[in-house]
C-alpha cells in the first residue's frame, strides 16, 4: 500500500475486507456502497497497519481493525458532507447530493455498524478506544455547529476531537497489536495526536488556499458556513481590523465577496503563514515522539507518513511565506534532518498567541 511516496505494510486485502465487510443483498445499497467505498487516501488504515509494525501479529487482526477504522471514517465524512451541506468530496459529488439525505444517513449508519462487526472479536481494549474516538468524533461535530468562540483553545479542542481522536484511535489499535505498552503507547498517542492536529490544519489552510483541482471540491466552504479556523482566528485575534469581522463572521456565514476579501487578508497579514508554522511545530512534537519508541521499518515509516501530510503544503500558490517554508522542508522531507532548522524560532513567534 502506498501514501504518497511512502511505501506502507503490505495491505492488500484491506479493499477486499472494506468490501466483504459491507456486503448487502439490497441491490440499492448496493449502489450506494460502490460510491462511498471508492476514493480515499486510507490514511488511518495505513495508520494501524503501520503502528502494528512494532511486532508480528496476526494480519487477519491488523486488517480487520484497519478495515474497522476506515469504515468509521467514511461513515464520519458522509454524515459530515451532510452536516455541513458540501456538494463535493474528493472531485465527486457527495453522496448525498447523488443519493439523498435518508440513504446516505442510513449507508453511513450501516458502514458504522460494519465497522463494530469487524473489531468484536479483537482485544476488548481496541473497542473502548473506539468508541471513545466516535463519542469525541461526535462532540468535535456538535462544538462546531453554530460556533461562535474565536479563541484559539476552544479551536485545538475541537480539532483534536473533531479529527485528532479517530487517527489517535488508529494508532493506539495498531500500537496495541504490535505489542506496545506503557509509556511508549503514550509516545505513540502523543505522535497521533500532534498528526491529526496537523492533518484538520492543512485542510484548514487549503479550504483557504487551495484551487478546486487540488482538493477537490470548492474552497472557502469554511468561511461561508461561518466556520473559523485557525488562520481565521489568528487574524481576528491579532489584526487591527479583527474586530469589525468578527462581527461579519458572528452573525453568520461570510458572503462569496467578504470570504474572498477576508482569504486575501489572511495571506498578506501573515495569519497562513502562522498557520503554517503551526503546523512545523507539531510535526515537530510528533517526530520527537517517535523518537521514544523502538527504532526499526515501522518508526520509519510512521517518520515518513509525517512527513509525507506536509506534501499538499508545497502546492500552494500563495506569495511567499508558505512557498519559502515548503522549499525549507523540502530537504528534510525523507530523512531525520535537522528540525531546528526548520522550524526556526517557531516556539517564539508561537509564543504569546498560542500555549502549545
Ligand atoms: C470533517 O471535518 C469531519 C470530521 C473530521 C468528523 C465528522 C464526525 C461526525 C459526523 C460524527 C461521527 C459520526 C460517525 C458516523 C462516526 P471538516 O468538515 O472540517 O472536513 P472536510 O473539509 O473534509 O469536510
Ligand atoms: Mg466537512
Amino acid at each position: 500500500m502506498t501514501f504518497g511516496y511512502v511505501q506502507l505494510p503490505d495491505l492488500e486485502e484491506l479493499e477486499e475486507l472494506l468490501s466483504l465487510a459491507t456486503a448487502s443483498r439490497v441491490c440499492a445499497l448496493q449502489r450506494v456502497l460502490a460510491h462511498a467505498l471508492t476514493g480515499g487516501k486510507r490514511f488511518r488504515a495505513a495508520l494501524v497497519a503501520t503502528a502494528a509494525g512494532f511486532a508480528s501479529p496476526d494480519p487477519r487482526a491488523v486488517a480487520r481493525a484497519a478495515a474497522a477504522m476506515e469504515l468509521i471514517h467514511l461513515a464520519s465524512l458522509i454524515h459530515d458532507d451532510i452536516i455541513d451541506e458540501a456538494a463535493f468530496r474528493r472531485a465527486r459529488p457527495s453522496l448525498y447530493r447523488l443519493f439523498g439525505r435518508v440513504p446516505a444517513v442510513l449507508t453511513g449508519d450501516y458502514l458504522f455498524a460494519s465497522a463494530f462487526n469487524l473489531i468484536i472479536d479483537l482485544p476488548k481494549s481496541i473497542l473502548k478506544i473506539v468508541t471513545r474516538a466516535i463519542r469525541f468524533m461526535c462532540e468535535g461535530e456538535i462544538a462546531e455547529l453554530g460556533e461562535k468562540n474565536f479563541d484559539v483553545e476552544a479551536y485545538f479542542d475541537r480539532v483534536r476531537k473533531k479529527t485528532a481522536s479517530l487517527i489517535v484511535a488508529s494508532c493506539q489499535c495498531g500500537g496495541i497489536l504490535g505489542n506496545l505498552r506503557g509509556a511508549e503507547l503514550q509516545q505513540l498517542e502523543k505522535y497521533a495526536l500532534n498528526l491529526g492536529i496537523v492533518f484538520q490544519i492543512i485542510d484548514d489552510i487549503l479550504d483557504l488556499t487551495g484551487s478546486p483541482e487540488l482538493i477537490g471540491k470548492p474552497s472557502l466552504q469554511d468561511l461561508n458556513r461561518g466556520i473559523v479556523t485557525l488562520p481565521v482566528i489568528h487574524f481576528l485575534n491579532t489584526s487591527e481590523e479583527g474586530s469589525a469581522w468578527r462581527e461579519k463572521l458572528a452573525r453568520g456565514g461570510l458572503s462569496p465577496e467578504e470570504a474572498r476579501e477576508l482569504a486575501g487578508r489572511l495571506a498578506s497579514g501573515g495569519s497562513l503563514h502562522y498557520a503554517c508554522k503551526v503546523v512545523f511545530l507539531k510535526i515537530k512534537l510528533a517526530l520527537g515522539a517517535l523518537e521514544f519508541l523502538p527504532a526499526g521499518r515501522a518508526r520509519e515509516n510512521l517518520r515518513e507518513i509525517a512527513w509525507g501530510l506536509l506534501t499538499p503544503l508545497r502546492n500552494l500558490n500563495y506569495p511567499d511565506p508558505a512557498e519559502e517554508l515548503a522549499k525549507k522542508i523540502e530537504p528534510f522531507s525523507r530523512g531525520a534532518g535537522n528540525l531546528e532548522k526548520v522550524i526556526g524560532g517557531g516556539q517564539e513567534i508561537l509564543g504569546a498567541f498560542l500555549r502549545v
